[in-house]
């Protein structure tokens, strides 16, 4: 599958190629329709790559969320399925594997990340409530402010930085935290909302030095933190690589250290564990897993399905087991590595260093000439499927929404275009064929003028928004 040297990650001399620890053993047919047709698609979805139809694209990148690729073993696990209503015996495999491999006491599934979002934040929230965190997440975001919360960043400034090369870009800024506390006062903090790896900003990691003095900080506050746990193998990964003393541990024992400096996290299995629908909230104290157990029942299904199927609680189970092999998420962060170092080679803007599920193409440099407000991003992701079939997502201005107080746009700093790596999916040669299609786009940037927003839906308007070219 992988034929070439890899720069980084394979030894430099002598040529010696890595490759992934799988061979393919199903594949599915993909195509690229003609240029007319493409233009007839992206006319249609209004310039937004989620309105999109699959059967038109050719190498989907929208996300790596459910795009996963599952192993034999998961596909096996799926017969396995207890479908009983309760006390299914695939709910207590998955709560075994989040205890193990994440160490928390207490598992509630949920039918995917924001199901645990939802229920974390009706938990715990209360109206006027500030929850810090480390750089936005659109649906994480939303449901803090749905039941009252206001979401402050406190990350590193490094962070809105495309081109700082700090290895944690991830990390809280703890003097901004501290700061935070004693203005709002540590009894409207309901919890430290953090993620690892941080999405938005890369898919850059949190170190664990960092995790370590935020539990100290906490704790002389009484302050609890909860993770967003989503890509937290692939932050373990890169502690591994990057942090003094963990060149020689295990990524599992890395991620469980890690999490054991938490009270408990939410999960989009979709994601890390290899499945293609699933999530959890998990924690150690009694009080949120009484409130929790008690509010799945209403917004997911019973405490020992939550909205999954007890095969999908199977397959998750054994996704997660999987993902924390070193070998195994070695190559995936290689795969997208190889394709940030080709960019990087050719000297087009990407946010640096790369992170882990994605290359995060730096719209604003690229169309240095389009104004915020005629949304870069969205118009450089539209124009890369017009050249190839390639899909990609913004994650700038659009995703940013607008001020809930103030109903203006929010403009971030980042305005970005996300090639999001999915799991065990594609080849390396696909990964060429990506980048020579973002050189071809940035080689006619000129010509581009952005785009009007014709459609704007009141909730996370990146996913339903209507555009028209500027002509
Ligand atoms: N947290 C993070 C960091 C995420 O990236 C996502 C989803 C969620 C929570 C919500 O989980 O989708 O299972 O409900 N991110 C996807 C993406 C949609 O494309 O980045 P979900």
């Amino acid at each position: 599958m992988t034929s070439t040297v890899h720069r980084t990650m394979g030894q430099q001399s002598g040529r010696r190629s890595w490759a992934e620890p799988w061979k393919i053993k199903m594949v599915e047919p993909i195509k690229m329709i003609d240029r007319a047709g493409r233009e007839a698609a992206m006319r249609e979805a209004g310039y937004n790559t989620f309105l999109l139809r699959s059967e038109d694209v050719y190498i989907d990148l929208l996300t790596d969320s459910g795009t996963s690729a599952m192993s034999d073993r998961q596909w096996a696990g799926l017969m396995l399925g207890d479908e009983a209503y309760a006390g299914s015996r695939n709910f207590y495999r998955l709560e075994a594997a989040v205890q193990q491999y994440y160490g928390y006491k207490y598992v509630v599934p949920t039918h995917q990340g924001r199901g645990a979002e939802h229920l974390i934040s009706q938990a715990l929230i209360k109206a006027g409530d500030t929850v810090p965190g480390n750089m936005y997440f659109t649906t994480t975001r939303l449901h803090q402010e749905l039941a009252g919360g206001t979401f402050v960043d406190v990350i590193i400034d490094e962070a809105h930085d495309p081109h700082n090369e700090h290895p944690f870009k991830g990390n809280i800024d703890l003097d901004k935290l501290e700061a935070l506390i004693k203005q709002v006062g540590a009894d409207r903090i309901p919890y430290i909302s953090l993620a690892g790896t941080v999405n938005m900003a890369g898919g850059q990691p949190v170190s664990m030095a960092n995790v370590k003095a935020l539990r100290e900080l906490c704790d002389r506050f009484g302050i609890r933190i909860y993770l967003d746990a989503t890509r937290m193998v692939e932050n373990a990964f890169f502690i591994q690589e990057r942090e003094v003393g963990y060149a020689d541990k295990p990524v599992a024992a890395i991620l469980k250290e890690f999490c054991s400096y938490t009270d408990g996290a939410w999960m989009s299995a979709k994601k890390d564990s290899l499945v293609n629908i699933g999530g959890w909230l998990a924690m150690n104290h009694d009080d949120l897993f009484e409130k929790a157990r008690n509010l799945v029942v209403i917004y997911e299904g019973l405490h020992t399905y939550g909205g999954m199927a007890g095969r999908d609680m199977e397959a998750l189970a054994i996704g997660i087991e999987e993902s924390v092999q070193d070998d195994y998420i070695r190559a995936r962060i290689g795969q997208v590595r190889y394709l940030g170092e080709l960019l990087t080679d050719w000297g087009i803007p990407i946010v640096q260093p790369v992170g882990g599920h994605a290359i995060f193409l730096d719209a604003k440099e690229i169309y240095a000439h389009i104004s915020q407000d005629r949304f870069p991003a969205q118009t450089l992701a539209a124009q890369l499927y017009l050249d190839s079939g390639i899909r990609a997502m913004e994650r700038g201005v659009v995703s940013a929404g607008r001020d809930p107080k103030t109903g203006e746009h929010r403009y971030p700093k980042l305005e970005l275009v996300r090639l999001t790596i999915p799991r065990r999916v594609y080849t390396q040669a696909h990964m060429d064929v990506v980048a020579e299609a973002v050189k071809a786009v940035y080689d006619e940037r000129q010509r581009v003028k952005g785009l009007d927003m014709v459609y704007e839906p009141a909730y996370l308007r990146f996913f339903q928004a209507r555009f028209e070219p500027i002509s």
